[in-house]
């Protein structure tokens, strides 16, 4: 029988423009509620321009809005679901509970829309998905479009007062006699500037490695690791969005390098060793050092492939040169974060190893996590502990989408 090839699952054709224009959100969700009025169909622009510039968007469209558009298009345009109303999956949940999205955007936004919102009442798609990230403390942007006469209606006045400085407003444009949405030109600048001046990683220069390194045994075997480089990839998309400056040391990593940094790929430790090196007469602000790097290297690799014909083989391994106990030789007042991986142990055992390995390597800050048995079994979920010092922060157990927006706040909170 003929093994049926595996068809890896590929991308929506229409994510090909995320990050066409820039990366400013990459990593960041953003819901877009689009509520009926004639502007809906300015929304399809908004979601692709929020797109080329790095953002993840998911539309949920009014009734209204369906009748004027179809959801295919919507579904078109961002190459996620398009949800138009709620089911079994609790998709406001998946939405916008606690940290599931980073901004709830409606545009246009409807009087009656605002009016829900401002009243607590939830019985449709969005004025549900709304209630549930107003509660879990989601920023929602309201770019409001109706009849002047609506805008001055005494209630519509009321229900904005009390939104005021609970959520944000875009001042609709005031355009015969109809307050129109703003453009969608505007709202991208208005949600740039959101993400992009409020982070104190707005420009800064940092290194990482992260990944696998492979080391040779013979010109076709190598030892190697199980690393994915996703920690490391999510994490510089994270530091990206904030507006930070990347070089990215990448071994073999599975996962595809984050847009917007530039990218050194390497393959052995020594070549991610002389690529820090070479980096390191540049000026940095921060050193994170996530590759899982060889510690053992084969002393002298064959040169042509080694027979099978031996019962028995024995490689000789030396110990493979420490890269972050260098950084600090060469930038002493980098700020230097350093991870320290471990199986199978007690949390005060975990944090008394990285403990060691700060005071080892010089490290300001070491992020240790366990990958024993609970982790082998999901590897896509991590918990981790910022140790600095004696301060020690964890966590959830989460999954690593979750886990590097924790670290980036962290490094965040040093930096202040
Ligand atoms: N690291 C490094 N160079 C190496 C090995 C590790 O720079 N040759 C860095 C890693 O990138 C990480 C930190 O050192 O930031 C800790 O790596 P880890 O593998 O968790 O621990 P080790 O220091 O290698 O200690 P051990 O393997 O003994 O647990």
């Amino acid at each position: 029988m003929v093994a049926k090839k595996k068809v890896k699952k590929k991308d929506h054709p229409s994510l090909d423009i995320v990050s066409s224009h820039g990366v400013e959100l990459s990593g960041k969700k953003i819901v877009l509620c689009v509520a009926g009025s004639v502007a809906a169909y300015k929304a399809i622009e908004l979601a692709r321009l929020l797109m080329r510039h790095g953002a993840d968007v998911t539309c949920v469209t009014s009734n209204a809005v369906t009748k004027l558009i179809q959801p295919d298009y919507f579904k078109w345009a961002t190459g996620n679901k398009v949800i138009t109303k709620l089911t079994g999956e609790l998709e406001h949940i998946r939405l916008t509970d606690y940290n599931q999205s980073d901004l709830v955007i409606v545009y246009p936004a409807t009087a009656n829309t605002l009016g829900k919102l401002a009243n607590g009442i939830d019985d449709t798609p969005i004025s549900t998905v709304l209630t549930v990230g107003f509660g879990s403390k989601i920023p929602i942007l309201m770019c409001l479009a109706m009849h002047a006469s609506m805008y001055d209606n005494l209630a519509v006045k009321k229900n904005i007062e009390f939104l005021k400085n609970k959520i944000e407003f875009i001042s609709p444009q005031m355009i015969e006699g109809k307050a129109k949405a703003s453009e969608p030109e505007d709202v991208l600048e208005y949600v740039l500037k959101k993400f992009g001046s409020s982070s104190i990683l707005k420009n800064k220069k940092v290194l990482m490695t992260a990944g696998p390194t492979i080391e040779h045994i013979d010109p076709i075997r190598v030892i190697t690791n199980q690393s994915s480089g996703k920690t490391g990839v999510g994490l510089a998309s994270e530091l990206i969005s904030a507006g930070a400056k990347i070089t990215f040391v990448y071994g073999p990593g599975k996962e595809k390098a984050p847009k917007g940094a530039k990218i050194i790929n390497v393959l052995s430790s020594k070549d991610m060793f002389d690529a820090v090196k070479t980096e390191l007469k540049k000026k940095f602000d921060i050193v994170i050092m996530a590759a899982a790097v060889a510690d053992y290297i084969p002393i002298n690799p064959s040169k042509n492939k080694i027979k099978s014909s031996k019962n028995e083989l024995k490689i000789s391994l030396k110990k493979a040169p420490k890269i972050i106990d260098q950084v600090k030789k060469y930038q002493k007042d980098v700020l230097l974060i350093g991870f320290k991986a471990e199986t199978n142990l007690t949390k005060n055992a975990l944090i008394k190893s990285a403990q060691k390995k700060m005071k080892e390597s010089g490290a300001d800050i070491i992020i240790a996590n366990d990958i024993g048995k609970k982790y082998q079994k999901n590897p896509n979920y991590n918990q981790v502990l910022i140790v600095d010092g004696k301060k020690v922060t964890s966590s959830n157990w989460d999954k690593k989408e979750k886990i590097v927006k924790f670290i980036k706040k962290e490094i965040e909170k040093k930096l202040e």
